[in-house]
């Protein structure tokens, strides 16, 4: 019997991916497989307080963001409830507030909707298993996975941690186009602490939002060749990650990042979502490594923004060499620190 109100609180993190996902067919099946680091700071808490109707007519819910009411929010969130009805029946039978909060600074051009999905997803999760107790852990995030996916794509990687894997690939086990999974090959421990700077370079709105650049893959004159791409570097990911070979590791993620920015160059129509400050930002890292032999590399979303990566080991010197070279490039100086992490908690 469910029970007639009650809340649950989930904090769950960004993730940013090492073989990108860009192209999609319905319902959010990716054309291809990506990997991602989950990562530990940048994260969304969001709490559901659900509270039992009379009527069971449509849905019915409050969205609080920071604090405050959020309209501009609900159309998404409605679009998403529709989405998942027939996977969680009860969505009808209770009013819902929902409350949520990010770490990172607001419009900072860090997409929220990975980490907003999944912690959205957990508390839906954590209400069905107060209906289903017997729920078991596995299924319960790999359900999760799944309603996080019909969310946000790229969401369904931040429900649990490390490295997460999403897309069937025939050299993977278990891998699904449904969910993501924790990365089931032995990683170097070089990857359990990577770092993840993130150089804020321009917060503003993007031109081209990435439901419009996915839908742009179809027709696209190399999008066969880049998802086949997509295929072969998740099989050479297994050695690299295994062995912990950095130099290769490089290679391989920022021909990912510039295959992404290059696929939307050449889409039609096409557009550039790089700033200059992105490109001086990728030469003074190819500098840099060049000149003191530091395996830091740098991998993109669909933004302006840099991803730095690189071992904890060389944290320090990394950080000098940012706030020495990189941090004149970012609006206003900002960047965020991150680091790997181990998925979504509950609060
Ligand atoms: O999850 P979406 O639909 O916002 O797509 C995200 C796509 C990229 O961030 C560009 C790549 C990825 O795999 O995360």
């Amino acid at each position: 019997k469910m029970p007639e109100n009650g809340k649950v609180t989930w904090k769950a993190p960004s993730n940013i991916a090492l073989v990108k996902y860009w192209g999609k067919r319905p319902v959010q099946i990716p054309a291809n497989p990506s990997i991602s680091f989950t990562l530990d700071s940048c994260a969304t808490t969001t709490s559901v307080a659900f509270e039992k109707k009379d009527a069971i007519d449509g849905f019915s819910f409050d969205l609080l963001f920071e604090g405050q009411p959020k309209e501009d929010f609900k159309p998404k969130i409605r679009t998403f409830l529709e989405r998942i009805e027939k996977y969680v029946p009860f969505l009808k039978e209770y009013h819902f507030t929902i409350e949520t909060s990010n770490s990172f600074p607001h419009s900072s051009g860090i997409a929220s909707s990975a980490s907003g999905m999944a912690a959205l997803s957990m508390c839906l999760m954590d209400i069905e298993k107060q209906l289903n107790p017997i729920i078991d852990e596995s299924l319960f995030h790999a359900k999760a996975s799944y309603l996080a996916r019909l969310g946000s794509g790229s969401a369904c990687r931040s429900i649990k941690g490390n490295l997460v894997q999403w897309g069937a690939h025939e050299n993977i086990p278990n891998s699904s186009d449904l969910y993501g999974i924790e990365y089931p090959f032995e990683i170097n421990p070089v990857f359990k602490s990577y770092c993840d700077t993130i150089l804020l370079v321009h917060k503003g709105q993007k031109q081209v939002s990435s439901t419009v650049g996915h839908q742009l893959m179809h027709g696209h004159p190399y999008a066969e060749n880049r998802f086949q791409q997509a295929f072969d570097n998740l099989d050479k990911l297994k050695t690299i990650l295994a062995e912990g070979n950095l130099e290769e590791f490089i290679k391989l993620v920022e021909s990912e990042a510039l295959t992404l920015h290059a696929m939307m160059m050449t889409s039609m129509p096409y557009f550039i979502l790089m700033k200059p400050d992105t490109l001086e930002i990728i030469n003074k890292i190819w500098e840099y490594r060049e000149a003191t032999k530091t395996p830091v590399c740098f991998t993109l979303d669909a933004g302006a923004n840099v991803h730095l990566l690189y071992p904890s080991s060389v944290k320090e010197n990394v950080l000098d060499f940012i706030k020495d070279e990189l941090a004149e490039h970012c609006e206003n100086g900002q960047y965020i620190h991150d680091q790997v992490g181990s998925g979504t908690i509950k609060i």
